[in-house]
């Protein structure tokens, strides 16, 4: 690869969520961070109504055409970059034809959105060719569209957002009805986050998750009309006993997930603020006890590889990031317990399951990047 070949470098995040799971597409409130792990988008205009994708990793090209952008959906390698171009360009943005080379650290179906930060950083660099300054919040709400109406995934906003707005040292606390946002420093003082990943492709994941959206999509309509909300991050704890005469038993536990998650988050931000980092970690183990058993999207290597991360003395609290269904954990673990820890977990793990966790390494980064070549 040549860099300097390119007109820009465009980069946008992956991203870790702290806390505040399954509840973005509920109006709720959610504390992602972006990471640095990547997409990168090396980029320069061709002169053709085509864009030409080559990735680092992939023997791959495609070439698509900037007049049949629908007609992408399918395509094994390229489909997100059509989707994201399409909706860029029917919110009314010019697209031009350029060559893009694509080079992606996050990894694939490890829930740190690997996606989002393809689309992000493909529309972020559309825009750039096109010499169009943008607006980050713009470029994450047509980066989520594309996933829900192209890729068909029906995913809330956090991903996005995080991917494109992310700032180097702090998490985000995103308001997902209103999308304010307040940026709060990760102060984990003596501890670490560390990542691990199940290594473990998921399977159904993206039909999992649609089912899960119309879950608490059908549990809304039934409580609506005796408590006036208009979505269920704003059923208060209280009303909780209500609610639960008014579900059915399934969706009563998707709704207590949702209900109780977002007073963690709160809980969260306050334990992050007092440096209180055992009340971190007890919340975060809270919250995968929550998916586990109540939400129902964690999965048998998922509650192992957070169950032994657990029995670590360093570790204070594990639970899984992300839409769920196999992916990546984030731990809290003291800093000079990190190496003992990632060597534990490890070997634990793959006595019980026969699969090889992975750690990544990342740090909290800026959202998108741009640099000229
Ligand atoms: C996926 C989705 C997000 C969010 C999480 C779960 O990552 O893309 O919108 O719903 O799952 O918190």
């Amino acid at each position: 690869m040549k860099e300097e070949k390119f007109a820009w470098k465009v980069k946008a995040a992956g991203r870790v969520n702290i806390i505040g799971e399954h509840v973005d597409y509920c109006g709720g409130k959610v504390l992602p961070a972006a990471l640095s792990l990547c997409n990168t988008v090396y980029v320069r205009p061709n002169g053709t109504d085509k864009i030409h994708l080559r990735w680092t990793t992939l023997r791959e090209e495609v070439t698509l055409d900037l007049h049949r952008l629908e007609e992408y959906r399918s395509l094994r390698y390229g489909n997100y970059q059509a989707g994201s171009a399409l909706f860029w360009q029917r919110a009314g943005h010019q697209v031009i034809g350029c060559d893009m080379l694509q080079d992606c650290t996050v990894p694939f179906g490890g829930g740190l959105s690997s996606s989002a930060a393809i689309e992000v950083s493909t529309i972020a660099a559309l825009a750039v060719a096109a010499g169009e300054a943008f607006d980050p919040v713009e470029v994450a709400l047509t980066a989520q569209r594309a996933e829900r109406e192209f890729a068909g995934v029906n995913c809330g906003v956090m991903d996005q957002y995080a991917s494109a707005c992310g700032r180097a040292g702090q998490a985000m606390l995103l308001d997902c009805k209103t999308l304010d946002c307040k940026y709060i420093p990760v102060n984990t003082g003596e501890y670490r986050l560390i990542l691990f990943d199940c290594n473990k492709p998921h399977i159904l994941a993206a039909s999992k998750y649609n089912e899960r959206r119309a879950e608490t999509e059908a549990a809304l309509e039934r409580l609506r009309p005796a408590t006036g909300i208009d979505c269920l991050a704003d059923l208060p704890p209280a009303d909780l006993p209500r609610a639960e005469k008014l579900l059915p038993p399934l969706l009563f536990r998707r709704v207590r997930h949702v209900v109780e998650e977002c007073e963690r988050v709160r809980l969260v931000c306050d334990a992050m603020r007092a440096g209180d980092m055992p009340t971190l970690g007890d919340l975060l183990n809270r919250s995968h006890a929550s998916l586990r058993d109540l939400y129902e999207t964690t999965g048998r290597e998922a509650d192992i590889l957070t169950a032994v991360a657990r029995e670590h003395p360093a570790c204070v609290g594990s639970r899984l990031t992300g839409g769920g269904f196999g992916g990546c954990t984030v731990s809290l673990v003291r800093s000079d317990g990190v190496e003992d820890f990632e060597e534990y977990v490890c070997r634990r793990y793959e006595k019980e399951t026969g699969l090889k966790a992975v750690c990544h390494a990342a740090d909290i980064a800026d959202g998108i990047a741009v640099t000229r070549l």
